[in-house]
């Protein structure tokens, strides 16, 4: 589908909502609405699509503290079904985590949720729905949450003069614009690579203009919030930075290409090498390196600024993570099912099914043998204990594994120790590669540890562990 330039629909700033009685400024509670609405994601001539938004919008409003501080929102739910909203990332307490049916009940239609916590980290992180997300987030909730450094990184020597926030996502459009709805929940998709799109949008716009001034230095915080597409990336002419993965630092390298497995973030400073008026292409492989222009860097008219020629600057390294690798509590997840995967059995509701049985549940994938049944954990672990986590995908697809409440670091990938150790809350798991996290049990409750092919995740992918 060829893309050209659209606008936003519908943009509703969140409004206020104070308790009666005298207002102070701590009584304050922002809304995040959740509700229909309309947006021109197709191209110009198309019509505009009906969307699922936080605040009128595609994607939701970008929420922006610095690290400490808090975030407090009144969830509204205006949505025709139940609804959470998940802080992806946020090592947050429990109950705020938004988990619908495990760390909260579901918010029904009309219902509200007052969140409220302490975003501890500074880094890239979002927000999405966390109730038949493979639904939700495909239909747009899903937003920015930008957790600033405490003492500003930007306008330092080496570092970047201004940032811009890129939230990607992949949709499946009709000619007429609207959403492809009888295939939410198509099987096919699920037991393959999930619910591929044919549109992916940068802010809400295919094919959207991000302007840059020649000679400036950006900091570029990309997010894949697509509920199932891997997303190779290129800046063209370009060289890129990497500085950040889910949010964390890294000391800074090259990073001619990013991959992006759904809900990860990298964050990359570029230098504005291009010429005053000219444009660069944001590349995305589409798959089988067919590499398709999602969108432009596009240069003004502006006479260029002298280029920093300094190195990037790394971001302060905030948190501590002190892995105890000598008092290890080892664990395994083993990833089954899935098309061309073989799977024979699994546990489903207690009992073992024959893989005919399980497509006739729509449970397709297998955790450790179960089929997503919730009634047990993947494992248990003391508060304060480092796990270390052996990932082993035995299926014929990649999948990107999201644990909640934590951080971890990347061991080994292949059997060969990990060059970077990055430290992420998502990983991509590719066939026949085992890779080993870890990461300390510092957060008490029950978390979450899925699969982020949010088709995959509703189909079997999706366990819990305990911390405490
Ligand atoms: Cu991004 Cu369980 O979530
Ligand atoms: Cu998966």
């Amino acid at each position: 589908m060829p893309l050209t330039r659209r606008t936003l629909l519908a943009s509703a700033s969140a409004a206020l909502a104070l308790r009666p009685g005298p207002m102070r400024a701590q009584d304050a509670m922002p809304e995040l609405r959740a509700a229909p609405a309309l947006a021109q994601l197709a191209p110009e001539g198309y019509g505009a699509t009906p969307v699922w938004t936080y605040g009128g919008a595609v994607p939701g409003p970008e929420i922006r503290v610095h690290a400490g501080e808090r975030v407090r929102r009144r969830f509204v739910n205006g949505l025709p079904q139940d609804s959470a909203v998940h802080w992806h990332g946020i090592r947050i307490a429990n109950a705020m985590d938004g988990a619908a049916g495990v760390t909260q009940d579901p918010v029904p239609p009309g219902g509200t949720f007052d969140y409220d916590f302490v975003a501890p980290d500074p880094g890239t992180y979002w927000y999405h729905a966390h109730a038949r997300s493979w639904e939700q987030v495909a239909r747009g909730l899903a937003g920015p949450l930008i957790v600033e450094e405490v003492e500003p990184w930007l306008g330092q020597e080496g570092t970047a003069t201004r940032e811009v926030t890129l939230m990607l996502a992949d949709w499946r459009l009709q000619e007429n614009g609207t959403l492809h709805e009888e295939s939410f929940g198509d099987l096919h998709d699920w037991s393959h690579g999930g619910r591929l799109g044919n549109t992916v949008t940068i802010n809400g716009r295919s094919d959207a203009a991000i302007s840059v001034r020649a000679g400036e230095r950006l900091r570029l915080r990309i997010i894949n919030a697509a509920t199932a597409r891997i997303m190779p990336l290129r800046l063209e002419g370009h060289a890129a930075t990497l500085i950040a993965l889910d949010g964390h630092p890294v000391a800074p390298r090259p990073a001619e290409e990013i991959v992006l497995a759904p809900a990860q973030r990298a964050d990359v400073v570029i230098d504005c090498t291009g010429a005053p008026g000219s444009r660069a292409q944001v590349l995305l492989d589409a798959g089988r390196g067919e590499w398709v222009g999602i969108g432009s860097l596009a240069y003004g008219p502006e006479a260029a600024l002298p280029l920093s020629g300094v190195p990037v600057r790394p971001l302060p390294m905030t948190m501590d993570h002190a892995l105890d690798l000598e008092n290890v509590q080892d664990e395994d997840l083993l990833m089954e099912g899935g098309a061309m995967g073989g799977l024979r059995t699994a546990r489903l509701n207690g009992v073992d099914r024959d893989f005919r049985q399980l497509v006739a549940a729509r449970r397709v994938w297998a955790f450790n043998g179960v089929a997503g049944d919730m009634d047990q954990p993947a494992f248990q672990v003391p508060l304060g204990r480092t796990v270390r986590l052996t990932l082993r995908n035995d299926t014929a697809w990649a999948h990107g594994i999201h644990l909640h409440g934590h951080h971890f670091e990347v061991l080994s990938r292949g059997g060969r120790t990990d060059p970077h150790r990055d430290r992420r809350d998502t990983v991509l798991v590719m066939p026949d590669e085992p890779v080993e996290i870890a990461f300390v049990a510092d957060n008490p409750g029950r978390w979450l540890l899925h699969c982020h092919m949010l088709g995959h995740q509703a189909s079997g992918m999706l366990s819990w562990f305990e911390v405490g």
